[in-house]
């Protein structure tokens, strides 16, 4: 899957979200931009701590922005974005947290240096747990 016009607009987002990552330790610096379907983009970074378990990566730091601004569903994309030439690859706990609000995100991947790769999350996350299986399982 290539990506679309818009989505290199987003890209960009995430590369200056990037910029602000706090990375001293890993010095892995990862850039994130969700956009929704009524076009808002909401950005974030990886934020590390000396406490290393305390890292926060910046799909879950896009997430949470964008869920404490109000958009808690209708994800059209995010953006991932690092240096280098090896392209990102979102880790199992952001998976698991972007499919609660959106399972049909589409990802774009990207590096600075001009790689791209466009997925979506449910090629990442196949048959994943999500709040409907929680319905009628309880106690
Ligand atoms: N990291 C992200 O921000 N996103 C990913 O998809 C993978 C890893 C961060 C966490 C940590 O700050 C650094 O990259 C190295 O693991």
């Amino acid at each position: 899957m290539s990506l679309g016009p818009g989505d290199e607009d987003l890209v960009r987002v995430a590369s200056l979200a990037r910029e602000r990552a706090y990375a001293p330790y890993s010095t892995y610096k990862v850039g994130a931009a969700i956009r929704t379907k009524r076009n808002k983009i909401h950005s974030g970074a990886n934020v590390e701590n000396a406490s290393y378990g305390l890292t926060v990566c910046a799909e879950r730091c896009a997430s949470f922005a964008a869920v404490a601004a109000g958009d808690t569903k209708e994800w059209d994309a995010i953006a991932i974005v690092t240096g280098g030439d090896t392209l990102p690859s979102p880790c199992g706990a952001c998976r698991q947290v972007l499919h609660e609000f959106s399972p049909a995100l589409r990802v774009l991947l990207a590096t600075t240096t001009g790689m791209r790769k466009a997925t979506t999350l449910a090629e990442l996350l196949p048959d994943a747990f999500g709040p409907e299986r929680l319905g009628s399982a309880r106690g």
